[in-house]
């Protein structure tokens, strides 16, 4: 496995394997590495012969009250895991490799960047935008993975590769939990143990309106209010929303369209996203 930190040298390496052929995979993360990350690094090296992952924890989609400075980081356990799971190439620049003096062109994503998380972190998917786009340039993989965790990333990504003819597959890997369902991410290592019981709330709160919906209801405000019951117990339910997958606009009673039950919610000042999928084959 190689560290590299450069862009220079990236695309030095990356160009000897896309001359013997080699497809190239690739999984953005901001490091800090947790079993959902190597679930999207093992379809990675399922599907493509050369897995790169970059680990860059990225100051454009956090906003000035946000974690930014307290984000946690482990670089060295990071690369362990990495070389363990098969990675080819680990990518961690530095913030002046990305955004060196003067960076002033940003990605701006539309719609699908406005409800939900959008409407409460401003200006965070334009920043997920800018370096998810600036890494496909730097990399060029031939399939990209993203975690439904972040069902609304994965829709804005999506669609900035569709609208931008990046040749590029966007591959959404199903969110992994811990076994009392939790949805693993690196932000959970700031929940006492305390917070971490209360936590699960979210999962339990979207697995019981998804059973529901497997038991045939269809009624969006039915729906939302049993996730609601349980979800009562975080400290601040900060949206609970029933969404068109496609779209991500309101979804509409009865349900005749993929849908997705998505929440974020403080437990403590620890803020959780979470989602599940009420899948319909749309006409
Ligand atoms: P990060 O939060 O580190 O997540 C990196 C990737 O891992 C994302 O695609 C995310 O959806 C996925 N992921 C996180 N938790 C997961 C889980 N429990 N199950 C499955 N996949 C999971 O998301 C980002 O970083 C950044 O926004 C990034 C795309 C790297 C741009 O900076």
């Amino acid at each position: 496995m190689q560290t590299i930190t450069t862009v220079a040298e990236l695309r030095r390496v990356l160009a000897r394997a896309r001359k013997a052929d080699k497809r190239i995979g690739f999984v953005p993360t901001m490091g800090y590495l947790h079993q959902g990350h190597l679930t999207l690094v093992e379809a990675s090296r399922a599907q493509t012969d050369v897995t790169v992952v970059s680990i860059f924890v990225n100051p454009a989609q956090f906003g000035p009250n946000e974690d930014l400075s307290t984000y946690p980081r482990d670089f060295l356990r990071d690369q362990e895991l990495c070389r363990d799971a098969g990675v080819a190439i680990v990518f961690a620049p530095d913030v002046q490799e990305i955004y060196p003096t003067q960076f002033e062109t940003f990605v701006e994503p539309g719609e699908l960047a406005k409800p939900m998380c959008g409407a409460f972190r401003p200006d965070h998917f334009r920043g997920v935008a800018t370096v998810v786009g600036k890494l496909f340039n730097m990399v060029q993989p031939d399939v990209a993975f993203f975690g439904q965790k972040d069902f609304q990333q994965c829709a804005v990504v999506r669609r900035m590769a569709i609208d931008l003819n990046l040749p590029i597959e966007i591959v959404t890997v199903q969110t992994v939990r811990e076994p009392d369902g939790l949805a693993m991410s690196s932000r959970n290592r700031y929940l006492s143990e305390e917070e971490r019981r209360r936590a699960l709330a979210i999962s339990r709160g979207l697995f019981a309106a998804a059973d529901k919906f497997r038991l045939g209801e269809r009624d969006v405000e039915q729906l939302i209010a049993i996730a609601r019951e349980h979800l009562n117990t975080v400290d601040q339910l900060q949206y609970l929303e029933l969404v068109d997958a496609d779209t991500l606009k309101p979804a509409e009673s009865p349900l005749r369209r993929t849908a997705a039950l998505c929440a974020a919610a403080y437990v403590g000042s620890t803020r959780l996203i979470d989602n599940v999928i009420l899948p319909l084959s749309t006409p």
